[in-house]
């Protein structure tokens, strides 16, 4: 064990590392998490395709719920009633929320973000709403999750001018907001989001000031990024910010989830991934495997005929199984596919996050990433 921090309701040990890569046990009021770790997201209290029962099977660690469908169904006064998330999901393990205001932004026209908040205009009502940092951890404090997020201004991550200062300066602002409506940091942790676009001097800035909140800022997260920049920048960004965050503090790099991103994030010290690809791809008949392009993309007709499994190396009861991918073929070309090829996609991203964790704790790392990378992106013939 390494280093180590501790606030009141986690704990985070860093156990080897291979540079800037480490593995290292996040322990949350609802049990252990094994970092680097990939969380899946369920949106309205549910996983699409998927049970709670299968996500423990699966060994996941931690899920994300929305907090922007909860308010509005079932409602987060009907949610606490229910035992909070935990109870209304029958999910014993970890839970996440996000804080609302990146939803609104990226999935509803009508938001306007000033000072005092976002505003928008309801999906279930149509009504104008404000959702301000205070109502924002209020929600979250009745839902009950493990971590919360403080609200952030989120803008599209190729935003250039004033407005990413503005944006960067106000989640400061907000960030106090948030912890000063906080009212059960004994079992909740409540992350910080580090803004501020693709300006390494931003991100500096964003820092710095968190850093002098640091006692109360059990973790960080890096936000605004995934937006359509390129992936080196991307990649810098979340290496540079990486650098500047405490050691002994979990790193997450929100809405990152594929599979190659996922392995060069963790390359530079990032610890916790979630988005919802893995799932919402396997709706379309996309499964994840180790070959070239990292896709399966089961409903071409290539697979008619295709008498091998997704990928021979997965131990889900598909793979394992024997299930072929002319027979997913099938399933897939037809509705209902969705569930196998889900279940299998998380299985996939719970197997990349151990072989990661195992890579770093045997000294293989490097190994790993070259071979990862070359059964992804062969050399062309
Ligand atoms: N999900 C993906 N990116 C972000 C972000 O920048 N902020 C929040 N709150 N959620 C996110
Ligand atoms: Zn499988």
């Amino acid at each position: 064990m390494e280093k180590e921090a501790a606030t009141p309701a986690l704990r985070f040990e860093t156990h080897e590392t291979w540079n800037y890569a480490r593995r290292s046990t996040l322990t949350l009021p609802h049990g252990p998490c094994r970092t680097p770790m990939f969380m899946p997201v369920g949106t309205q209290g549910a996983m699409k395709g998927i049970t709670s029962a299968q996500m423990v099977e699966l060994d996941v660690d931690l899920m994300l719920s929305n907090t922007y469908w909860m308010n509005f169904r079932p409602g987060p006064d009907v949610v606490k009633e229910l035992g909070g998330l935990h109870g209304l999901m029958s999910w014993p393990k970890n839970i996440l929320t996000d804080s609302g205001g990146f939803q609104m932004v990226s999935l509803l026209d009508l938001s306007t973000v000033t000072e005092e908040g976002v505003t928008f205009k309801s999906p279930v009502n149509g009504e104008m709403t404000l959702l301000t940092p205070e109502e924002s951890i209020s929600i979250q404090n009745r839902l009950g999750a493990d971590i919360i997020m403080a609200l952030d201004d989120v803008i599209p991550s190729v935003t250039t001018g004033p407005r990413v200062l503005e944006a960067q300066e106000r989640t400061i602002r907000w960030l106090d907001r948030c912890y000063a409506a906080h009212s059960r940091p004994h079992d909740q942790n409540l992350f910080a989001i580090v803004q501020g676009g693709l300006d390494l001097d931003l991100r500096r800035k964003c820092v710095d000031a968190f850093l002098q909140r640091d006692d109360h800022i059990p973790g960080y997260a890096i936000g605004g990024l995934s937006g359509g920049e390129e992936k080196d920048i991307f990649w810098r960004v979340v290496a540079n910010t990486c650098a500047m965050l405490p050691p002994g503090k979990p790193r997450y790099v929100m809405g990152v989830g594929y599979p190659v991103d996922i392995v060069v994030c963790v390359a530079v010290g990032a610890d916790m991934f979630d988005c919802v690809y893995p799932c919402r791809t396997a709706r379309f008949g996309t499964a994840l495997a180790d070959v070239p392009g990292g896709v399966v993309q089961l409903r071409s007709d290539k697979f008619t005929n295709d008498q091998t499994v997704i990928d021979k190396n997965c131990k889900c009861f598909i793979c394992k199984g024997g299930m072929t991918r002319s027979r997913l073929h099938q399933v897939a070309c037809q509705e209902g596919g969705g569930e196998l090829i889900t279940y299998h996609n998380i299985a996939y991203m719970m197997n990349l996050t151990a072989r990661l964790r195992a890579a770093i704790t045997n000294g293989t790392f490097p190994q790993f990433v070259i071979s990862f990378m070359k059964t992804i992106f062969p050399r062309r013939v």
